[in-house]
């Protein structure tokens, strides 16, 4: 059995994602988990919350929370937006779990061991009020740029430059508001990728399959400028994976923790770990996964996200597991993503401007966005939500071609048959057509969800559901029936069959819907297809069914109007 690991970016913990976030890592990921099952493949689906860093601590203090608290808060408040997309993680975790703390230590350990880590000493504020060093976020003054008075020691929000917490003029703490800091010397661990370099741009130039926005980025990184940069691991912050630990081959570094970006891709591994903890698997159920010595060898790993993620995921996660030298699995493919846009501007957290997955739902069940969201995936370029364009996706895709045609073939039989497969009649020039039409369709289908072509394949999935509506008007048994019942029984047997075959193969995209099809079929037939003739016989004469209730409903002018002026600004 083929056996695939399938890893989506993991959400921050501060918030919930807007349908931006959604469609640039969770949801494609998802989909190609769930046909991948379909498909019989053995998959492991992980994703997680990425709880640590200062936006962390920050959004808890702004909430007036213990940090710990509310990551635990928001943690279950993501995993239930999760299940309401019908999210289908094999497990759900937590980057702060033990899990992760465990093996983010032992990757330090193994780096440094391998000459991949040093100490390096360097000058940072520290704030006699807070008895603490600052990290550069802590530190607020007047932007020596533009004179903007609460300029951030990394960036400058108002006029965007990056900053040092040294150029700020009037630096003070963001904690206290205290102006008495002092540059003092303090340690932190830093990761000499440079040393990898060599090793990493090899490794890149063997994807040669992967997409050249991946590739180029990893490129950029290891070649513009000076080349690649060691990297800072550590932090001055209590919320997060210590570095100072009993063991540890480094002294005097209490109170600091790894870099955010540092624990969040092992998690990936952590996760994997929390889900056999969670099942009360033994180790090597997880580590069979991961582990090329453990059996991972024939895994295939694909990872899902953001183009802003992909340097992580590229260069930085990769070097970590390199520089280990220990047999960790490498990601085999990357698929990642532009933004979505919306409604003629950017998605914003900070201003509340767009629909978050929260709301999302309030309005509408998950496989209506869920199908708007694929077919609309920004792949090639940056995409953009309109809710015209929503209204009219969803209105005509999954109402007036998918629900029409179930609701037309369901009740026409119901009228003049009854709830039954009907007997009698057989196929004819016009159902050869079709079969080999969708023959065709549905091997193409395969092979843009194979190539994760996710606009291509719902183009291909909708191509399908319109031939069953063509050939219903073509074949028309309501006009058929007057004179020859017996070829109105085959038409509808043949249609009935296929409303089967839609539920399979829809299933990535709407598994609701498809989940109310084999309800309403009363089949539990969910076979992926092979030869399509096969498959279209697989209700036979005299098999029970139910009409369904309206698969999707339409979405009015009043309604578009109302959601278009709601999600326009302030949350
Ligand atoms: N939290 C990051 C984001 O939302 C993604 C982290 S992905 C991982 O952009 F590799 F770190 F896990
Ligand atoms: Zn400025």
């Amino acid at each position: 059995m083929a056996r695939t690991l399938i890893t989506s970016a993991i959400p921050y913990i501060n918030g919930i994602k807007h349908l931006g976030n959604l469609v640039g890592s969770q949801l494609p990921a998802d989909l190609y988990a769930r046909y991948l099952r379909a498909r019989g493949d053995d998959v492991m689906f992980i994703c997680a919350t990425d709880e640590h860093g200062t936006p962390a601590e920050l959004a808890a203090a702004k909430a007036g929370k213990p940090v710990a608290e509310y990551c635990a808060e928001m943690h279950e408040v993501q995993a239930e937006l999760g299940r309401g997309f019908r999210l289908s993680f094999d497990h759900f975790g937590r980057s702060s779990s033990a899990r992760n703390h465990q093996l983010t230590q032992h990757f330090a350990v193994r780096l440094w061991e391998r000459g991949y880590i040093e100490e390096r000493t360097e000058r940072q504020m520290y704030s006699r009020a807070d008895n603490r060093f600052l990290p550069d976020r802590y530190i607020e003054g007047t932007c020596p740029n533009c004179g903007y008075e609460k300029a951030r020691g990394d960036q400058c929000e108002n006029c965007t430059k990056q900053l040092d917490p040294t150029d700020l003029i009037n630096p003070r703490s963001a904690i206290s508001g205290s102006t008495d800091l002092e540059l003092r010397e303090t340690k932190h661990l830093y990761l000499l990728q440079s040393k990898l370099r060599d090793e990493l741009d090899r490794w890149i130039d063997s994807k040669t399959d992967w997409p050249v926005l991946t590739t180029s980025i990893a490129k950029k990184w290891l070649h513009e400028g000076e080349g690649l940069k060691d990297r800072g691991i550590t932090r001055d912050l209590g919320w997060g994976v210590p570095v100072q630990f009993p063991g540890a081959p480094w002294s005097g570094m209490e109170g600091k923790v790894f870099y955010v970006w540092f624990d969040a891709p092992i998690e990936y591994i952590a996760c994997t770990a929390e889900w056999a903890d969670f099942h009360g698997l033994e180790e090597h159920e997880w580590r069979r996964w991961w582990r090329l010595d453990e059996g991972a060898e024939d895994v295939r790993y694909v990872q899902f996200m953001g183009k802003d993620n992909v340097p992580f995921h590229t260069i930085s996660f990769p070097a970590t597991i390199i520089g280990s030298g220990e047999p960790w699995k490498l990601v085999d493919y990357i698929k990642s993503f532009n933004y979505l846009n919306y409604d003629g501007g950017q998605f914003s957290t900070s201003q509340g401007r767009g629909v978050f997955m929260d709301q999302a739902l309030e309005i509408l069940p998950a496989d209506y966005w869920r199908w708007w969201l694929l077919s609309h995936a920004p792949e090639n370029s940056d995409s953009e939500f309109t809710w015209e364009n929503f209204q009219t996706s969803v209105n005509k895709d999954l109402a007036d071609v998918l629900g029409n045609f179930v609701s037309r073939v369901t009740k026409f039989c119901r009228a003049r048959f009854g709830e039954v497969v009907p007997a009698g009649g057989e196929w004819g020039d016009t159902e050869r057509a079709l079969v080999a039409e969708v023959e065709r369709r549905v091997r193409q289908y395969e092979a843009h969800m194979d190539a994760i072509e996710i606009r291509k394949a719902a183009a291909e999935l909708r191509a399908i559901w319109v031939a069953g509506n063509e050939y219903l008007q073509t074949a028309a048994p309501w006009a058929v029936f007057k004179t020859d019942p017996d070829r109105a029984a085959a038409i509808i047997r043949l249609a009935l069959n296929l409303v089967r075959l839609h539920a399979i193969l829809s299933e990535p995209f709407i598994p609701d819907g498809a989940g109310a099809l084999f309800t309403a079929l009363k089949t539990d037939a969910k076979a992926w297809p092979g030869d399509i003739a096969e498959a279209l016989g697989a209700l036979p004469p005299g098999h029970a069914f139910e009409v369904p209730d309206v698969l999707y409903r339409k979405i009015t002018d009043e309604e578009r109007a109302a959601w278009q002026e709601r999600y326009a600004g302030k949350r």
